[in-house]
């Protein structure tokens, strides 16, 4: 979703602000923008528009001398696609200049209220915050105009604010959207995301909401201070440094991040071994069990492929460890709440760890004084510091938009997790994760044949995955990795669901696919699939080698029953990953997609 970066240095101010802009490309945009101090004009110069950052590098000039920038790319929320909701956006005088990744609730009726001489170029509520600085600042210095426009501001909101009078200064603020600041000798960056500042920052800093940065050249120097909403200095928080592998970031020779992402996945398995191992057993820390202790049921909150997840973590928390489960979508429990046991802990599932709607979840819960795990792959994000306790996945960045190895990552943590708190169970959970891998490895090398399944079954304009049990969870999320990147509409089904209406979509080689590893629901599977190809459906299994029959068109290794989805997905993610790169689709950035959502 949106991503801003700005810099002040002695670098060339617009390449780092659009390398950085490059780096959060995978975020999901659909425009993007710039302003720059032009030295050579003596002025800022604003170049965006729809499309990619390439664009806005190769069809604009940049003197080498500018040392300003701010940037960003947009996912549209209020307004569509179009050059004027781009962001930067001025004041309506020109003097102030903003990007903003968020969300403003009150909008409409700040500008009832405060901005009715004002007219707007755009349909964003961005344009609103900048006109209310404008407003402000005619009376009060520019920081006194800021903080008064946070005040009146409902909603998510990470800010960086130029005055076109000053040209040695960025204003930056940040409440419920991601904003860090980088530093290094040579200037201060600031952006949505720790990748935005590779190779230009040495050390980087997390903020807290409601924070307020200025960053300024004195002399030759670069500086940042941070103020809370008052005015009052705060001490500058800790400082991490930019030491993590940035070979993460290159396709290490994949046409595209997503088939890599998908290769790792074994790699992703064996990290969390190592990273979980205690004494040869797979455990999570004595803190965070504690916090399990006489718990009554868990609940657990998630949004897209790591909603998936959890539903498959709550099979693992009842079928291990004998704890009761619920899972819900975090964008509907935030709004509708069900009744909650009192002994309840809250597991939060997200990659990025910045989502939105789960965001809104937790800050409901611990009100209501309920203990948290959020279980992310990004430990400094925002869910990892403000849980009570964070489950880190180690899936290493995920770039692709449709998340492959984060989910993996996901589900063998949610599997640790389970064992760590079971009194009892037998699952060797150590030697049946080696062999999962193993497994994975060799799906993963068989990618070619997927290819050839593809190209023989995958036709027309409609898909179904059916699956009965853990396999219909699997389904799901096979059928979400097929429609977001090949826009072909899919749907994952239980499998006795699909005489219950979807039956009416079946028509002549429209595929079923059926994912069968579960021996006890083996034959009513087929029963289900046997029904589509009486209505000529075009039909395909996955199974294990023990769940095997006759014909089937992907036999999978076998792994223990419950550890069946770390493998049955690889081949619905190769499916949808060269059905995709037959149609010639935009795979690792599918359109209208964001891969963090930071916006409820
Ligand atoms: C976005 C992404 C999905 C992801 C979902 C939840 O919609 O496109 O791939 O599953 O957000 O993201 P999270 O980071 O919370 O797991």
């Amino acid at each position: 979703m949106c991503g801003i970066v700005g810099y002040i240095g002695q670098e060339k101010a617009s390449d780092v602000v659009i390398k950085g802009l490059e780096r959060l490309e995978y975020r999901g945009y659909d425009s993007c923008g710039i302003t720059f101090y032009n030295p050579e004009e003596s002025k800022f110069i604003t170049n965006k528009d729809t499309g990619r950052v390439a664009k806005l590098l190769n069809d604009n000039h940049y003197p080498d001398n500018n040392h300003l920038a701010i940037g960003h790319t947009r996912w549209a929320t209020h307004g569509v696609a179009n050059h004027q909701n781009t962001h930067p956006h001025y004041s309506m005088s020109e003097r102030f200049v903003i990007v903003h990744n968020g969300v403003i609730d009150n909008h409409k009726e700040l500008t009832f209220k405060y901005l009715h001489d004002y007219e707007f170029r755009s349909e964003t509520d961005t344009e609103v915050i900048v006109n209310l600085i404008e407003e402000f600042a005619k009376k009060i210095s520019v920081v006194e105009a800021i903080r008064k426009t946070i005040s009146l501001l409902d909603g998510s909101y990470a800010l960086l604010v130029i005055d076109t009078n000053d040209t040695d200064r960025i204003y930056a603020v940040k409440n419920k959207s991601p904003l860090l600041i980088g530093e290094s000798d040579k200037g201060i960056v600031l952006g949505s995301d720790v990748l935005a500042f590779v190779n230009y920052a040495d050390y980087y800093y997390l903020l807290e909401d409601n924070s307020v940065i200025t960053v300024e050249r004195i002399k030759d120097k670069f500086v940042f201070e941070i103020f809370d909403t008052i005015g009052l200095k705060i001490g500058k928080p800790e400082k991490h440094p930019m030491d993590f592998v940035t070979d993460e970031l290159d396709k290490a020779g994949f046409e595209h991040y997503m088939l890599k992402e998908i290769s790792e996945q074994p790699t992703v398995v064996r990290k969390i071994m190592s990273e979980y191992m205690v004494d040869n057993k797979l455990r999570v820390s004595p803190d965070i069990k504690a916090m399990f202790h006489q718990v009554e049921r868990v609940y657990i909150l998630a949004a897209g492929t790591s909603y998936h997840a959890g539903l498959i973590g709550k099979i693992y928390f009842e079928e291990i460890a004998k704890i009761p489960a619920e899972v819900f979508i975090a964008s509907e429990f935030a709004y509708n709440e069900p009744l909650i046991e009192p002994k309840s802990v809250f597991v939060l599932i997200s990659q990025s760890g910045e989502t939105a709607d789960l965001r809104a979840c937790l800050m409901n819960v611990k009100e209501q004084g309920f203990k948290t795990l959020s279980i992310t792959n990004v430990p400094t994000s925002t869910l990892a510091r403000e849980a009570d306790a964070t489950l880190n996945i180690y899936a290493g960045t995920e770039i692709a938009v449709a998340s492959t190895k984060a989910y993996v990552g996901e589900l063998a943590v949610l599997a640790i997790l389970a064992r760590s708190l079971s009194i009892q169970h037998s699952l060797d959970l150590v030697y049946e994760m080696s062999r999962a891998a193993v497994a994975m490895e060799n799906i993963v090398d068989k990618r070619d044949y997927i290819h050839e399944v593809v190209q023989q079954t995958i036709k027309g304009e409609h898909c179904f995955y059916i699956g009965r049990g853990i396999d219909y969870f699997v389904a799901l999320e096979a059928a979400l990795k097929l429609k977001e990147i090949t826009y072909i509409h899919t749907d994952g089904l239980a499998a006795g669901e699909l005489k219950h209406g979807p039956m009416a979509l079946i028509e002549k080689d429209v595929p079923v696919i059926a994912i069968i590893s579960q021996d006890h629901i083996n034959n009513n599977t087929r029963s289900n699939l046997e029904e589509a190809k009486a209505r000529e459906a075009k039909p395909l299994v996955i199974s294990l080698e023990n769940t095997s029959k006759g014909n089937d068109d992907i036999v999978l290794m076998d792994v223990h029953r419950l550890l069946s989805p770390l493998i049955t997905i690889i081949p619905a993610q190769l499916i949808a990953y060269y059905k995709a790169l037959d149609l010639g689709v935009d795979i690792d950035k599918p359109r209208n997609l964001a891969k963090s959502a930071t916006v409820e």
